[in-house]
């Protein structure tokens, strides 16, 4: 099968950075036809540098890196150095970037793209706030029938949220941008907090990126060994989850993961529960489904896989 043509939408972030790794490393399954960055966990001066960064590392430097919309739709930014650091990419010692930023607007870039490849051939994989893809709906409509799929980070059903007791960051952060995304009508599959808190970096997990023995395997051991101590502190769990790489994962490898198609709608009302993924897992509604949730994953594979592919960069 020809490899999916694929745009990343990512604010990295250290997990968004293996996602990223993982795509660019696995070019049988994935065509990286642009990364285009947004605010997210850091502001969007961090995110296109980090993205940069990320593909020196993975050296692949022609990779087209694009920048985006700077604050969320309809709300003030909130960010995540509290588990990202300063940077967004605390950990490895990493270079500045040489490699240019793209002229281009990241929005631009989506719409024209998706006007350009023929239809049903281009995968949009968020990993940040929805901010970039709801912009190029409400800009260009008719993108919505050309997507192939948008495979994204967001949500939680089981799991409910961890930025707010109610909401996943992703969706919180811009719960409009969601909100449009969610009623599209192009095929979703999302990656929520209770299939990612299934994918948690254990030692023995971490130990086997480190000794893959290359710069990659190092800065990646690195990065999780900086953002774990959040999530051991906060869950007491074994490691830090990988949310995102779960999206690149499930490109490569659908068979890895489990879930339902059913309705998932979002909060933007209420104070209380804003950004939350009403999601209707039991079906206890009659409203369409619009989304294939995952729920579940067969973690061991899912590392063995990564660290196959991150060894070959
Ligand atoms: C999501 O929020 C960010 O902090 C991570 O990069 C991930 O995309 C998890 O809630
Ligand atoms: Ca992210």
């Amino acid at each position: 099968m020809a490899p999916r043509k694929i745009i990343i939408d990512t604010d990295p972030g250290q997990d968004d950075a293996v996602a990223i790794l993982l795509a660019l490393a696995s070019p049988e399954d994935m065509d990286v036809l642009g990364i285009t960055a947004v605010a997210g966990n850091v502001p969007l001066p961090l995110t296109e540098k980090n993205a940069r960064i990320v593909c020196e590392l993975a050296s692949k430097p022609d990779t087209k890196v694009f920048s985006g919309c700077d604050a969320p739709l309809a709300r003030k930014l909130v960010t995540a150095e509290h588990v990202h650091g300063k940077t967004g990419l605390d950990g490895p010692t990493l270079p500045d970037p040489t490699m240019p930023l793209q002229d281009q607007h990241a929005v631009d870039f989506i719409i024209d793209t998706l006007r350009t490849e023929a239809p049903g051939t281009v995968t949009l994989c968020p990993l940040g706030p929805l901010t970039n893809i709801a912009t190029a709906l409400e800009r260009a409509p008719d993108i919505a029938d050309r997507i192939q799929e948008i495979v994204l980070m967001g949500g939680a059903y089981f799991e409910v949220g961890n930025i707010t007791p109610a909401a996943e960051f992703n969706i919180y952060v811009d719960p409009e941008a969601a909100k449009i995304v969610f009623a599209c009508g192009a095929p979703i599959t999302v990656m929520p907090l209770d299939v990612t808190h299934k994918a948690l970096v254990t030692p023995p997990r971490n130990d086997a990126f480190r000794a893959i023995g290359t710069p990659v395997g190092e800065a990646v051991a690195e990065m999780t060994d900086f953002f774990e101590r959040f999530d051991k502190e906060k869950y007491g769990s074994d490691g830090a989850p990988l949310h995102d790489p779960c999206v690149t994962a499930y490109l490569i490898n659908p068979d890895l993961f489990t879930g339902r198609h059913i309705n998932v709608e979002i909060e933007t009302a209420s104070d209380l529960t804003l950004g939350m993924t009403v999601a209707d897992w039991w079906g206890v509604t009659d409203r369409p489904a619009n989304a294939t949730f995952i729920g579940d994953i067969d973690a061991d594979g899912f590392f063995a896989l990564l660290t196959e592919r991150l060894a070959r960069l």
